[in-house]
C-alpha cells in the first residue's frame, strides 16, 4: 500500500535532519520514499520567476502571492505516485500572522495517511538557529517559538480530524539524534 506522509515542525527543529536519516535506513531495507521539500519546490518556482533569492524572503511576500505558490506546489505533489514523504510546515510565521500551510487545497493534493510533528524545548530552537549562518532567520524568543509549537499542534489535531490521517509527535532533542531517526523510521516501515 502506498503511504503519504506530511512532516512539520518549526524552522530549525531539525525535520530535513531527521527525515534524511529515517530515509537512509529505509533504503537499506529496500524500502523508498520519494522524498519532497515543499519549500523548495515553492522557492524554485518563485527564483524562475525572478520573485525571490533566497528562501527566507518567501515567508514576507505578500499572502496572495505565496498562496498562488503554494497551490501550485500542491498541484505538482498531487500527480507523484509511490510512497511520499512531503517536508513542510502547518504553518508559516509572517509579518501579517499566521499563514496555514496546509490548507484544504494543499491538503487535498497531499491527501496524507499519517502527520508527524517534529518537536523540541524551545530554547534547543533557538540555539539551532542562532548556530545557522545560512539561513536568514526572524529573531525570536523562546516565548514565541513555544506559541508557534502549540499552534501547530492545534492546526495538526483539525486536520486529522478532517481527513481521518494518524498524528505522531515526534521528539528531536539535543544529543538525542539517532533515536528521533529510529522513531522516524519505525513511522515510516
Ligand atoms: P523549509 O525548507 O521547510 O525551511 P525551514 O522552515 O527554515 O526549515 P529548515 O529546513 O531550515 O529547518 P529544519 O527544521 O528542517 O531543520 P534542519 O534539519 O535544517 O521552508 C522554507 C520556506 O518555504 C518557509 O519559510 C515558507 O516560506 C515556505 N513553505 C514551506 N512549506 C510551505 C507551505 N506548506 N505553505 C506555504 N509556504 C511554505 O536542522 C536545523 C539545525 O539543527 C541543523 O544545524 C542540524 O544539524 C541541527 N539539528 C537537527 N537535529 C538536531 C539534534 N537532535 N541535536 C542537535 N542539533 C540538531
Amino acid at each position: 500500500m502506498e503511504r503519504r506522509v506530511i512532516i512539520t515542525g518549526v524552522p530549525g527543529v531539525g525535520k530535513t535532519t531527521v527525515i534524511d536519516g529515517a530515509l537512509k535506513r529505509l533504503e537499506l531495507e529496500g524500502i523508498r520514499y520519494h522524498p519532497i521539500n515543499f519549500g523548495t519546490f515553492m522557492f524554485e518556482m518563485a527564483s524562475r520567476e525572478g520573485i525571490v533569492s533566497d528562501r527566507d524572503q518567501m515567508r514576507r511576500l505578500e499572502r496572495p502571492v505565496q498562496k498562488e505558490l503554494q497551490r501550485r506546489a500542491a498541484e505538482l505533489i498531487s500527480r507523484i505516485e509511490g510512497n511520499v514523504i512531503v517536508d513542510t510546515h502547518c504553518s508559516i510565521k509572517t509579518p501579517k500572522g499566521y499563514l496555514p500551510g496546509l490548507p484544504d487545497w494543499v491538503i487535498d493534493g497531499i491527501r496524507p495517511d499519517t502527520l508527524i510533528l517534529v518537536e523540541t524545548d524551545e530554547d534547543q530552537i533557538l540555539g539551532r538557529r542562532l548556530k545557522d549562518p545560512t539561513r536568514v532567520r526572524d529573531m525570536e524568543g523562546s516565548g514565541a517559538i513555544w506559541e508557534h509549537q502549540q499552534f501547530n499542534r492545534s492546526i495538526s489535531a483539525a486536520i486529522a480530524t478532517r481527513t481521518g490521517c494518524t498524528v505522531k509527535i515526534l521528539k528531536n532533542q539535543d544529543h538525542l539524534l539517532e533515536q528521533a531517526i529510529e522513531e522516524m523510521t519505525s513511522a515510516l516501515r
